[in-house]
């Protein structure tokens, strides 16, 4: 395994790099205050190729490897996690679930404009009663012929307003249980389909976190994704490379969080010296440093796995909880070393530890992850 970058990686990845200081880092702290959604930032992203990353050129994407997505996910993430994962969801939730298992017509239609970026989409898997119990969905799309009777609410839904293409996890078989269970291609607009209020966040304050209802939604059998039943696998199998993008995100938490703590320590002097001269500050940012390592071993592991057609659930699980760890662990540790200006908005790492906090939630929590790799090496 060498994880030296290619010549392209690496222009990638400065792209990235150069976007996130010039486009991200400007009006952030006003973006997070207000909740604001960055239309043109994402606006931008697509026009960088940023939004349909490993998606086939054919369909509009930029047809590039995992590993140079988890290198713009770490980028867009040490300044911005909440225009990160709007890009985490539209790459892996979205257009790779419908790359690979949906219909040419479907990818026609659909896949075309999310990829480019014209449009964002939403993955809905969640819901009040189902968030880590992802097999007990109560949301039900009752066959009716030619079509599903969509009904039922979906929680937490990150793009949840400004997406254009919901992709709907629903119970068709209550007594199938998760074989019962189908994914279903949504339009924003489709009668009975309602956005619900707006969550207001701990962190990730500027994406749009929304829980959404339907109400009687006709939705057309053209409009299922892959064959009747398939949907609870659909949803694992996407979440298994979702992870990907997630670790990467607290990657670059963890990293930007570092960065900026290593800079003040070299600057602010206490006790007639750099505060960085005290063991107990050089001590910190030693731990940080080797954590964020070994996080980006693991996370650039799961997707080197990926990319040679290996199976990456366990090593998606480990780089994500190791990374999401660390992305809390760190980022506390860079606002203690600003002491007092960490607690304020300006330094930019109480918003990095606020969203750190998420990244040990979604798309499984760090005890989701557990079972997953425990599972996985039991089974061994
Ligand atoms: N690939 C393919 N199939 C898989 C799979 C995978 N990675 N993982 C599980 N399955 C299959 C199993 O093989 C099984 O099928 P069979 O019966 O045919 O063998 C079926 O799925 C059910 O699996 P389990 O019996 O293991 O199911 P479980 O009820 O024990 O739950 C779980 C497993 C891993 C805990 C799962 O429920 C889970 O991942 N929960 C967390 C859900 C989650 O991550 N939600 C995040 C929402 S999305 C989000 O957060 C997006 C965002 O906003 C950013």
């Amino acid at each position: 395994m060498d994880f030296t970058l290619s010549e392209e990686q690496l222009m990638i990845q400065e792209a990235a790099r150069d976007f996130a200081q010039n486009e991200l880092l400007p009006g952030i702290i006003e973006r997070d205050d207000a909740q604001e959604f960055p239309a043109e930032q994402v606006k931008k992203m697509a026009e960088l190729g940023f939004l349909g990353m490993m998606v086939d050129s054919k369909y509009g994407g930029s047809g590039l490897d995992t590993l140079s997505y988890v290198l713009v996910m770490e980028e867009l993430s040490k300044v911005d996690a909440s225009s990160s994962v709007i890009v985490s969801v539209n790459n892996s939730l979205v257009c790779w679930g419908l790359e690979t298992f949906g219909t040419e017509e479907q990818k026609q239609k659909y896949l075309t404009k999310l990829a480019t970026g014209e449009i964002i989409g939403a993955f809905c898997l969640s819901e009040p009663e189902a968030g880590s119990d992802a097999t007990s969905q109560k949301t039900t799309a009752i066959d009716k012929g030619d079509h599903y009777i969509l009904n039922g609410t979906k929680n937490w839904i990150t793009n949840g307003n400004s997406a254009e293409v919901y992709l709907v996890i629903a119970q068709t078989n209550v007594e199938k249980r998760h074989k019962g269970i189908n994914a279903l291609i949504v339009e924003k607009g489709m009668k009975g389909f309602e956005i619900g209020p707006k969550e207001n966040k701990l962190g990730i304050r500027g994406s749009d976190t929304h829980s959404l209802l339907f109400n009687d939604v006709k939705v057309p059998k053209e409009n299922r994704i892959a064959e009747d039943g398939f949907g609870f696998k659909f949803a694992m199998k996407t979440l298994a490379g979702g992870r990907i993008g997630i670790a990467a995100q607290a990657l670059g938490i963890a990293a930007g969080a570092y960065e900026l703590a290593l800079k003040y320590s070299k600057e602010r002097k206490a006790f007639g010296t750099e505060i960085s001269n005290h063991q107990a500050i050089a001590f910190k940012l030693a731990d940080m440093h080797t954590k964020i390592q070994a996080a980006r071993h693991l996370v650039y592991k799961a997707a080197w796995d990926k990319d040679n057609g290996n199976n990456y659930d366990i090593s998606g699980a480990m780089a994500k909880l190791y990374a999401a760890e660390t992305a809390m662990e760190v980022a506390v540790e860079a606002v203690q070393i600003h002491g007092g200006n960490g607690f304020v908005k300006d330094y930019h790492v109480e918003r990095l530890m606020r969203d750190a906090k998420i990244t040990q939630i979604y798309e499984g929590t760090s005890e989701i992850q557990k079972i997953v790799i425990s599972r996985g090496i039991l089974k061994v």
